[in-house]
């Protein structure tokens, strides 16, 4: 196992982050695994065995049962793991049990910590923007959780680029502590980020987290073209699936996927993570598994590298649409570089 540098931030992360969506079970969440504590401790001790130093959870998965099953399993390894998890997703029908105010966040940080069994929590994430709340009472909130020791650093999932632009400069103009990772859908058949998120990443120093990597497995190619998938996969279970592909698209970029995976001798799996790793601004990709077979067959992602013509391959079939203005900034970028397209 490698480890990278969480952005800018001085913590070193392995490559692979275990998430625990598929702990737990609870209502809607039963869908994306529902695994009891045996199962659960199972994964995490193979994934620490494996060098994984990184765990994701968050607080609406099964209700916290995800947080708390995740630090019991842990246990006392917990003091040499990352433990990440989130606040933002409604936790009851009060109200105001939800969404990113002083209120909701002081609350649900205290709930995270008594679920996973923990004084601090590593790196705490907003789950997603609060059309409600102003961002600065969310991140002045934020900043006196990491002041007062129960949180060590800060992230943020599912935000548009212009909101996470705009919540590092307010944390920036009040000296504030800043996010210092971005969790993003992405993998080879949700290249969206690519548009605004990446350079901006670049740019202010923010490192990558990718969430369902493998769309939720439609990418480890278990589900066949125009067949049925096998019947406890998440993708058959749900009846409306959350992370929608386009089929079109998604099987002619996993048949070049299962090309090279045969080529090589590797899971479509490994082949798909692999890619994440090779992108710009990635720290670790966040992986999920609901059997340990599955589990095991990812973090063979970190024993080898593609290519560089397997990865040209992979881009060019999964080449997203470029929408403007990258279209026409792709062409007016030149004139800064080249006197001679004056006037042509
Ligand atoms: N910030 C956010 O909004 C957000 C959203 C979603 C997830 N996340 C985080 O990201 C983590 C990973 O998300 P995800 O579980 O959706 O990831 P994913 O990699 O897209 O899907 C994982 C699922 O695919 C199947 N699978 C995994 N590896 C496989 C393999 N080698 N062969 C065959 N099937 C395989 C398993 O489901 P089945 O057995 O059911 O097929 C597994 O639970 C979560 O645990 C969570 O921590 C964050």
């Amino acid at each position: 196992m490698q480890y990278r540098q969480l952005g800018r931030s001085g913590l070193l992360v392995s490559e692979l982050c275990l998430g625990a969506m598929s702990f737990g079970g609870q209502g809607y969440w039963k869908v994306v695994g529902g695994l009891d504590e045996v199962a659960a401790r199972r994964l995490v001790d193979m994934a620490l065995d494996a060098g994984v130093n990184f765990f994701d959870t968050a607080d609406v998965y099964s209700h916290g049962e995800a947080e708390r099953i995740l630090g019991q399993a842990l246990g006392e390894k917990r003091q040499q793991v990352i433990l990440a998890t989130k606040v933002r997703g409604r936790m009851s029908r009060d109200i105001n049990d939800a969404g990113l105010s002083r209120h909701h966040i002081m609350q649900g940080c205290e709930a995270s910590l008594r679920r996973l069994g923990t004084d601090h929590i590593d790196l705490y994430i907003v789950h997603s923007f609060d059309f409600v709340t102003p961002l600065e009472e969310t991140l002045g909130t934020l900043n006196d959780l990491v002041r007062q020791g129960k949180v060590r650093y800060l992230g943020c999932s599912n935000f548009f680029a212009w909101q996470l632009m705009k919540a590092l400069a307010i944390s920036e103009k009040h000296n504030w502590e800043r996010f210092v990772s971005l969790q993003a859908y992405y993998s080879l058949v949700a290249r969206d980020i690519e548009q605004e998120h990446v350079p901006l990443c670049q740019d202010q120093g923010l490192g990558i987290t990718p969430w369902s990597p493998l769309a939720g497995g439609f990418l480890s190619g278990k589900y066949p073209r125009g067949g049925q998938g096998p019947a406890d996969g998440r993708r058959s279970k749900e009846a409306q699936n959350f992370l929608q592909v386009d089929d079109d698209r998604g099987y002619r970029i996993l048949d070049v996927v299962q090309r090279i995976a045969r080529a090589r001798e590797l899971s479509a799996a490994q082949v798909s993570l692999n890619y994440l790793l090779r992108k710009n601004q990635v720290s670790s990709v966040i992986i999920g598994a609901t059997k340990p077979e599955q589990l095991a067959d990812n973090l063979k992602t970190v024993d080898w590298r593609l290519d560089e013509s397997e990865l040209a391959e992979l881009d060019a079939a999964s080449e997203p649409a470029h929408p403007y203005p990258r279209w026409m900034l792709e062409r007016t970028r030149l004139d800064r570089t080249q006197a001679k397209t004056f006037g042509e």
